[in-house]
C-alpha cells in the first residue's frame, strides 16, 4: 500500500490518522491503570463509551468514572454519549473533564440545541452517526461541529465484525466535509482492526475508535495494537 499512513492524503486538508482506544475492552477492575498504560503506549485519545441501558441494550458508566480517570491521562477525553435523554447530563460529563463530547441525533429532539449547548461548555462537538442513520442527517449541522463519528457497528458492544457498507458514508462524509473548509475531525467507532482501520482511512477517516484491537493481550501488546491500527 504506497500510501504513508499517517496522513488522509484524498483529503484537501491533511490530517494525522489518530488512534482512540475504547476502554470498554479494557479491564474494569483496574481502569486507571489501563488508561495510563494505553496513553503510554502511544493512544492519541481516550475513547469512553457511555451506554444507559436504553438508548443501547447495555450499560456502562457514568461521569463519576470519567472524573476518576482525568488524572490518569492527559489526552482528550473523547465521550461517546449512548444515552437518551441526553440534554439533562451535558453539564455532568463536562464538569467529569470531557474534552469532546459526541451525542446521536436519535438521542434527543433538537440536534442544533444540543451541539450549541455542548460548545456553551466549552467543549468540543461531535455527532454520530448509527449504521443504518444516513449522512444527510449532517446538512444542516456540519459546519456547527467539530467531529462527525461514523457508527461502524450498531452500538452497544465491543467486539462486533465491521459493516462494509459504512465505507461508503464515510466516503460521502468526508467530501462534505473537505467541502466546509473547516477542520472538521471524521471518526469511525466498531470493527476496527488493522485490515478494517487501512479501509477506513482510505475511505477519508482520520480517527479510530478500537477497543477490542486496542486492548488485546494485555498491557505489553497495547503498543503494538496500536502502531498496527495506524498501518506500520
Ligand atoms: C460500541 C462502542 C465502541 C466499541 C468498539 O457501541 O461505541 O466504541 O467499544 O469496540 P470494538 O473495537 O471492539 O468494536
Ligand atoms: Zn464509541
Amino acid at each position: 500500500m504506497p500510501r504513508d499512513s499517517w496522513l488522509v492524503t484524498d483529503s484537501d486538508v491533511q490530517q494525522q490518522v489518530r488512534i482512540a482506544p475504547s476502554i470498554l475492552s479494557a479491564d474494569f477492575a483496574r481502569l486507571g491503570e489501563e488508561v495510563r498504560a494505553i496513553d503510554e503506549a502511544g493512544a492519541d485519545w481516550i475513547h469512553l463509551d457511555v451506554m444507559d441501558g436504553h438508548f443501547v441494550p447495555n450499560l456502562t458508566f457514568g461521569p463519576g468514572v470519567i472524573k476518576a480517570l482525568r488524572p490518569h491521562s492527559a489526552k482528550p477525553f473523547d465521550v461517546h454519549l449512548m444515552i437518551s435523554p441526553v440534554d439533562t447530563f451535558l453539564q455532568a460529563f463536562a464538569d467529569a473533564g470531557a474534552d469532546i463530547i459526541t451525542v446521536h441525533p436519535e438521542a434527543g429532539p433538537h440536534l442544533h440545541r444540543t451541539i450549541q449547548h455542548i460548545k456553551s461548555l466549552g467543549k468540543k462537538a461531535g455527532v454520530s452517526l448509527n449504521p443504518a442513520t444516513p449522512a444527510k442527517m449532517l446538512d444542516y449541522v456540519l459546519e456547527e461541529v467539530d467531529l462527525v463519528l461514523v457508527m461502524s457497528v450498531n452500538p452497544g458492544f465491543g467486539g462486533q465484525s465491521f459493516i462494509d457498507s459504512q465505507l461508503r458514508k464515510i466516503e460521502a462524509i468526508r467530501k462534505q466535509i473537505d467541502k466546509t473548509g473547516k477542520a472538521i475531525d471524521l471518526e469511525v467507532d466498531g470493527g476496527v482492526d488493522p485490515e478494517t482501520s487501512r479501509r477506513a482511512i482510505e475511505a477519508g477517516a482520520d480517527i479510530l475508535v478500537a477497543g477490542t484491537a486496542a486492548f488485546r493481550g494485555g498491557p505489553s501488546a497495547y503498543a503494538a495494537n496500536i502502531r498496527g491500527l495506524r498501518g506500520e
